[in-house]
């Protein structure tokens, strides 16, 4: 797509991205996997910021998903660090960009833990675009933690099960300060979800491309943005109905 206009006033609110292809585009140049994960962190910060450009309030990024926790310890490695170089508050700061996690925290290295924390305290008052990084993070970890407080909820007489409403569930997921993702889009190739924000995306519209995340531009991310704004998002309404809302 070249010359288009995005529509301001259908800019999606929250854009959800499973960042593939790092290993794939390295190996494609001849290069190391990590020279792709190190591609694909610089076009992180570039897509926020074009988020930021564009007006999108939450960007959630995976970008370490549990299942990875089995790749070999040098490629984890090779991640970790990469993202103590970047999560830098300057840039941050610079960008009034605002910080947040999900995942299970506690399994990352110590460093990585200490250095997310002063980045969220420091740009926690941002309220432009938060850069929400999946961390140690699956889908099904999350709502099996979520299942768990319920239930101790309920045995301590807090709430009542009457009060588990599909709302009730949504506040006690690690993403419980956000709406749901508007869009999905996966980058690599892959046509599936790999345990990401299962119950969110419940009625997200999915975006799947061949290209590699570290070739992901701005103008993919716009072409994205396009795509999605010619879609119709009926929630279960006939599309006579939706339009006839519009009007
Ligand atoms: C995504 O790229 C980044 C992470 C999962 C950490 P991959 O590393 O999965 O790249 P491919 O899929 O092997 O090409
Ligand atoms: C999904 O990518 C996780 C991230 C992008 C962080 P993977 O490359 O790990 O996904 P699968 O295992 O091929 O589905
Ligand atoms: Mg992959």
């Amino acid at each position: 797509m070249a010359n288009f206009e995005l529509d301001k006033n259908n800019i999606p609110t929250h854009v959800a991205i499973i960042m593939d292809g790092n290993g794939r585009w390295a190996k494609a140049q001849g290069m190391e996997r990590s020279m792709g994960h190190a591609k694909g962190t610089e076009m992180a910060r570039r897509i926020t910021e074009e988020a930021t450009r564009l007006g999108v309030k939450y960007l959630t990024l995976y970008t370490f998903s549990t299942e990875n926790w089995n790749r070999p310890p040098a490629e984890i490695a090779a991640i970790f660090t990469l993202l103590l170089d970047n999560l830098e508050e300057e840039v941050f700061i610079k960008n009034k960009v605002r910080l947040r996690v999900i995942g299970d925290l506690g399994r990352l290295p110590e460093e990585v833990q200490r250095r997310i924390q002063a980045c969220m305290d420091h740009t926690a008052d941002y309220d432009r675009t938060t850069m929400v990084v999946a961390l140690s993070y699956s889908s099904r970890w999350e709502l099996t933690e979520a299942t768990k407080q319920i239930a101790r909820q309920v045995k301590e007489g807090k709430i009542k099960e009457e009060d588990i409403t599909d709302e009730y569930i949504s506040s006690q997921l690690q993403t419980n300060f956000m709406p749901d993702p508007d869009l999905l889009i996966r980058t690599g190739g892959e046509k599936r979800i790999s345990n990401y924000l299962l119950w969110q995306c419940a009625y997200s519209e999915f975006i799947f491309t061949d290209t590699y995340w570290p070739d992901f531009d701005e103008a993919c991310f716009r072409d994205a943005i396009a795509e999605y704004q010619q879609r119709q998002r009926r929630f279960g309404k006939t599309g006579d109905q939706v339009e006839a809302e519009k009007k």
